[in-house]
C-alpha cells in the first residue's frame, strides 16, 4: 500500500473515508452543512459514530463514495479506536472495489490525540488491517483487490511532526506483517537455517548488524540448551545475533531474547495431534525480535540494542534428548528434563546467560513459553515476569496504547523449591498443572546474572489469533513488535 500526506486537490479517486464521534453533528473534516447533511443521512441509519461502525455513503451527486467510521466518544478516544476505525474503512473500501482512497484527517487535536499520533493510528490500521498472507494461495478472478494508495488529505502543509510520524507509522507496520509473515509460514519452509539466511537480510538496512553462529560455535561456547533440543532434528540449530548501533553516543544497552522453535512437536514427550499445526508459531518470540530490528533499521534511536534468536526444531528424531537427560547450559548450570515439550526454556537459559555478559542495562526475551498462560490469560493478554517492576508497568501501559494487552504475573521465591532436582542443579519445571507461567519464569530468572533488570514476556496466547481481531487478521500477530518498539522510543 503506497501512503502519501497531499491536500484532496491533487487526487483524482472517488472514495473518501471520514470519521466521526459519537455524539457529534458533523463527521471530522467534514464541517458545515455538507458534513451535518451526510450525519443525517447516517443517522437515518442508525449510524451516529459509534466505535466499531461504519457506513457507506454516495457523495456528488452519486459520483463519488464517503464511508464514515465511527470512533466512538470523544472523551474515551484511545489510539487502539482509530486503528480499528481505520482497518474497517479500508476494508469496506476494498469491498467495493477502490484503488486508491483517500482519508480525510481532523484539522487538529482528536480528543485526546494530536493530529501526528491520529495520522500515525490511520496508518497502522490501515496496513495492519489488510494484511493477508496469501503467498501459497492461487490467485482467483474475483478476489478483491487490496487498496493500492491510501492519501491522507489535509489542507495544510504537513508538518514535519506528522511526516515523521506517519514514516514511523508506515516502517513499524510494515516490521509488524514481517513478523506475520514469518510466523504464518509453514514450519518446513523455515528451519533454523533458512531463519538465519532471513535474518541476514535485515542487514541491509541502517544500523542493523547480524551474525549467525551455527552449530560448531555453539558447541564452542557450550550453549548446551539450544545444541540438546535441536538435536532431535535434521536440521541443525542457531543462534542469530543482531545488533543495532546508534549514530552517536549509546545512551543505554538493550538486548531482547526471541524463542525460535521452528517446530513444537514436544518431542519424544511428543504432542497430541489435535491442534499441534499451530505449534509452526512457537518461533513468534524470534519472529517478533526479528521484526523489532527490520524496524530498528528505520531508526536512529541513541540506544544499543542486541537481538537474540535461538533456533531450533524441537523434533523425536534419533539423536533427541529424552526425558531424564541433564542439560549443562551457558552459564555452566545444569537442568535435569522432565518433559522434551519443555523445550523453550533451555534455549532462552543460553541466551539470557550469554546476553547477561553483556551487562545491559535491560534484557527481555519474549516467548511462546507455556500452554499455562492461555489458561490463565485467554487468547488476547500476554503475561509479564521480571524483576524490573518499573519497566512493566510501563510496557503494560505502553502496550494499552498500542492494543497489545500485557498482564503481570508474580516471581515468588516461594515457589522456587519446586525446582529442585535430585541429580541437577535445577529441574526445569515445576508442579504439573500449578502456576506452569511462573514456573517457568523462575527457571529463566536463574540464568540472569545477579543486578540486570530482566522482563520476560509468555506471549502463548496472543501470538496467533485464532479468529479476527480488530486490524488483526488470523493467524501471526506480530505482538509485541509495537509495545517493544515503543518502549525503545520511550528510552
Ligand atoms: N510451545 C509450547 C507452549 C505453547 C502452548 C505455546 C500452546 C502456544 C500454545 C511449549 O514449548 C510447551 O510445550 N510447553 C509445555 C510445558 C510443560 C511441558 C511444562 C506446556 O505448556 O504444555
Ligand atoms: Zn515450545
Ligand atoms: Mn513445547
Amino acid at each position: 500500500m503506497k501512503i502519501e500526506i497531499r491536500p484532496m486537490k491533487q487526487w483524482s479517486g472517488k472514495v473518501r473515508v471520514a470519521f466521526m464521534f459519537d455524539g457529534d453533528k458533523t463527521p471530522l473534516a467534514i464541517p458545515g452543512a455538507d458534513g451535518a447533511y451526510l450525519a443525517r443521512i447516517a443517522a437515518e441509519e442508525k449510524f451516529t459514530g459509534q466505535a466499531k461502525k461504519t457506513i457507506l455513503m454516495r457523495g456528488d451527486a452519486g459520483a463519488s463514495r464517503v464511508i464514515v467510521a465511527g470512533l466512538g466518544r470523544r472523551k474515551e478516544l484511545e489510539p487502539d479506536n482509530v486503528r480499528a476505525a481505520a482497518a474497517r474503512a479500508v476494508k469496506r473500501a476494498e469491498e467495493i472495489g477502490a484503488e486508491s482512497v483517500a482519508v480525510l484527517l481532523p484539522e487538529g487535536k482528536a480528543g485526546r490525540l494530536e493530529l501526528p499520533d491520529f495520522a500515525a493510528a490511520v496508518v497502522e490500521g490501515a496496513i495492519l488491517g489488510s494484511y493477508r498472507f496469501t503467498r501459497h494461495m492461487t490467485p482467483k478472478t474475483d478476489d478483491s483487490k487490496p487498496v493500492a494508495e491510501l492519501l491522507l488529505s489535509c489542507n495544510r502543509a504537513p508538518s514535519a511532526t506528522l511526516k515523521k510520524a506517519v514514516d514511523n507509522a508506515i516502517a513499524l507496520a510494515e516490521a509488524v506483517c514481517f513478523t506475520r509473515d514469518l510466523v504464518n509460514e509453514p514450519s518446513s519452509l523455515k528451519p533454523p537455517e533458512k531463519m538465519g539466511e532471513i535474518a541476514q537480510t535485515l542487514a541491509e538496512k541502517g544500523r542493523v548488524a547480524v551474525k549467525v553462529m551455527h552449530k560448531e560455535e555453539l558447541e564452542k561456547l557450550g550453549m548446551g540448551g539450544i545444541l540438546r533440543v535441536g538435536a532431535g532434528s535434521h536440521q541443525p540449530p542457531c543462534l542469530v545475533h543482531m545488533t543495532y548501533t546508534p549514530p552517536g553516543k549509546s545512551k543505554k544497552t538493550v538486548v531482547f531474547i526471541g524463542k525460535g522453535i521452528t517446530f513444537d512437536s514436544g518431542g519424544l514427550s511428543i504432542k497430541p495431534s489435535l491442534g499441534m499445526e499451530y505449534m509452526k508459531d512457537d518461533m513468534a518470540g524470534a519472529a517478533s525480535v526479528f521484526g523489532l530490528f527490520k524496524w530498528l533499521g528505520s531508526t536512529d534511536l541513541p540506544v544499543t540494542v542486541h537481538g537474540f534468536a535461538p533456533l531450533a526444531e524441537n523434533m523425536p528424531g534419533g539423536g533427541a534428548q529424552k526425558p531424564g537427560d541433564i542439560i549443562r547450559h551457558y552459564n555452566g548450570k545444569t537442568a535435569e528434563v522432565i518433559s522434551t515439550d519443555a523445550e523453550g526454556r533451555h534455549l532462552l537459559a543460553d541466551c539470557l546467560a550469554y546476553g547477561s555478559t553483556l551487562k545491559p542495562d535491560l534484557m527481555i526475551d519474549v516467548a511462546t513459553l507455556t500452554g499455562a498462560c492461555v489458561v490463565a490469560l485467554g487468547d488476547e493478554y500476554s503475561a509479564l515476569l521480571g524483576t524490573d517492576q518499573k519497566t512493566i508497568e510501563r510496557l503494560i501501559r505502553l502496550g494499552r496504547e498500542q492494543g497489545e494487552f500485557f498482564w503481570q504475573l508474580p516471581l515468588p521465591d516461594r515457589y522456587k523449591a519446586q525446582l529442585k532436582s535430585k541429580v541437577a542443579d535445577l529441574k526445569h519445571i515445576g508442579k504439573v498443572g500449578s502456576g506452569g507461567t511462573i514456573a517457568a519464569g523462575l527457571f529463566l530468572k536463574e540464568f540472569v546474572a545477579d543486578g540486570i533488570p530482566w522482563v520476560h514476556f509468555d506471549i502463548a496466547g496472543p501470538s496467533f489469533a485464532k479468529e479476527d481481531w480488530d486490524y488483526t487478521p488470523v493467524g501471526g500477530t506480530g505482538i509485541p513488535v509495537r509495545t517493544l518498539a515503543a518502549l525503545l522510543r520511550s528510552l
